[in-house]
């Protein structure tokens, strides 16, 4: 009996340990790498798109209740959410990139879009330093078709990557 249950033991035992190792050096890391990539891909996309949305309100916002609102959103958005994803994204696209080998036309211009994400990011928050100084540099109808501009690269960047034309 007691012989049982110390097999029963080292077996749980033996399963935690396993676990643990398929936790912390799976089998196929580059699908673990590629899934964090997707997810810090999606946190960044989600933010992007939505900062110029909050430029259009704050800009059409009359009153100084609602421009204060709209000056701790915008900046928890770009300190909370889309600078970390941001530099998630470029970690593992990069890792990816350079630790398995993937190469082709597509890559070179996907990454020519990324610099333009880039360059629209450093964009937002050269914005929300204007508005947190109360200068209101564009009318609403300019920041809604800022708006326009991440989501055509993203949805460009999809296509390069999933069907890789050339
Ligand atoms: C420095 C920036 C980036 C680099 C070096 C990079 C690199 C890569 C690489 C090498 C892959 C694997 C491709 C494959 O599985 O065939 C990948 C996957 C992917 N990337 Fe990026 N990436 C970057 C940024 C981005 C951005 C900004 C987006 C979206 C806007 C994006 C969206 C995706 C998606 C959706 C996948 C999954 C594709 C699939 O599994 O079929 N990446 N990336």
């Amino acid at each position: 009996m007691q012989e049982t249950c110390i097999w029963i033991h080292s077996k749980s035992d033996q399963t935690g340990l396993y676990l643990t190792l398929l936790f912390l050096f799976p089998p196929f890391p580059m699908l673990w790498i590629k899934s964090l990539h997707i997810i810090a891909v999606i946190s960044w996309m989600a933010a992007i798109l939505y900062m110029p949305r909050l430029f259009v309100y704050h800009s059409m916002s009359e009153d100084r209740e609602s421009r204060e609102r709209f000056k701790v959103m915008e900046r928890k958005l770009m300190r909370g959410i889309m600078t970390p994803a941001m530099i998630a994204t470029l970690v593992f696209g990069l890792w990816l990139w350079l630790g398995y080998n993937f190469k082709g036309g597509w890559l070179h211009a996907k990454l020519a879009l990324v610099v333009l994400l880039m360059a629209f990011h450093m964009w937002c928050a050269a914005t929300i330093k204007k508005l947190a100084r109360d200068e209101i540099p564009h009318g609403h109808v300019f920041y809604r078709w800022m708006n326009e501009l991440p989501a055509v690269a993203m949805i460009i960047i999809v296509i390069l990557v999933v069907v890789k034309p050339f």
